[in-house]
């Protein structure tokens, strides 16, 4: 059953190539949609304009050499281990999901340009796109029910749906029917999974105008574009981090001095006094 290819009973019915041209449609979805949303919102021009300004308020030249190394840290940290994630619990979540997600396309399309399309042609891929949807599953679901920060901290209902909840709720419902057809092959239950899933997927990847899949492609840019930031001292017009018991400090700050003493203690940044439980 896991090792089985489920598109080779399927290709009885829809032709291979009638799958793969469905998977080309999809990538040529997501990539119209991500474009048309960065015109829509205006969201390239507003980052490279930001960038400049950043630019100009720069303390220092940040060199090719120190870029590559932000590049570097920004994919191993914010991306490939999700990083930004304070909350322990919705980084565990995330990095299920994410995974997951890539492993279920990188397979799926394994699968289907599998050559013949056999059942018994991609036994490895096979299993990893059950244990790809299956990841997903577990931090998505996850994260809906228990770490969703309008359920986890504002008390609201896991069944208060909202525009945003697009993206998630598509994510879920293409693994969740992925697998029900997977292990309802053959029968009628299995037709009816399997147009669900396909419906799920159509809105996943056709829906990035209006959801939130196009995080992916931003977040990474943002992150590094944050880190550069603080490499060349513009900090986002944010004032600098100060040594407290700095004496030029206190000539610049003088109530420092005459409120705290000469050697305030370092009370560290306010946002992290409470533990991260919600965002
Ligand atoms: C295969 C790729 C990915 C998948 C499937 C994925 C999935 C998700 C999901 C389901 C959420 C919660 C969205 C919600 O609130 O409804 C989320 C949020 C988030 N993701 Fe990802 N993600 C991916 C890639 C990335 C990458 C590459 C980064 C960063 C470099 C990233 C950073 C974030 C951040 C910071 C949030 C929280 C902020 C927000 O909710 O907008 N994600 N992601």
């Amino acid at each position: 059953m896991f090792t089985s290819n489920p598109f080779a009973d399927l290709a009885n019915v829809i032709p291979q190539s009638a799958m793969q041209a469905y998977i080309i449609l999809m990538i040529l979805l997501v990539f119209g949609g991500t474009v048309i949303d960065m015109i829509h919102k205006k969201s390239a021009k507003f980052f490279f304009a930001n960038a400049e300004k950043a630019k100009l308020n720069a303390k220092r030249e940040v060199s090719g050499g120190e870029k590559v190394s932000l590049a570097v840290s920004t994919l191993t940290n914010e991306v490939l281990t999700s990083g930004e994630f304070s909350n322990p619990k919705r980084r565990i979540s995330h990095l299920f999901t994410m995974y997951g997600f890539i492993i279920f396309v990188i397979t799926t399309v394994m699968q289907i340009w599998a050559s013949p399309l056999a059942a018994d042609a991609t036994p490895t891929a096979t299993l990893w796109w059950h244990i790809g949807a299956a990841m997903l599953c577990f931090g998505g679901y996850w994260f809906w029910f228990f770490i969703r920060v309008d359920v986890a901290a504002e008390g609201r209902a896991w069944y208060d749906l909202v525009k945003a909840d697009l993206f998630i709720l598509s994510l879920l419902a293409t693994c969740t029917f992925a697998l029900l057809w997977s292990f309802n092959r053959g029968g009628n239950m299995g037709w009816l999974f399997f147009a669900l899933f396909i419906l799920s997927s159509t809105i996943l990847f056709g829906g990035v105008l209006w959801s939130k899949f196009a995080h992916m492609f931003f977040k990474p840019a943002a992150a590094f574009q944050k880190k550069i930031t603080k490499a060349d001292g513009s900090r986002e017009n944010l004032p600098a981090t100060y040594d407290l018991t700095d004496p030029k400090v206190h000539a610049l700050f003088p109530d420092i001095p005459e409120y705290m003493g000469k050697n305030p203690e370092n009370m560290g940044l306010g946002i992290k006094r409470e533990s991260p439980n919600h965002y």
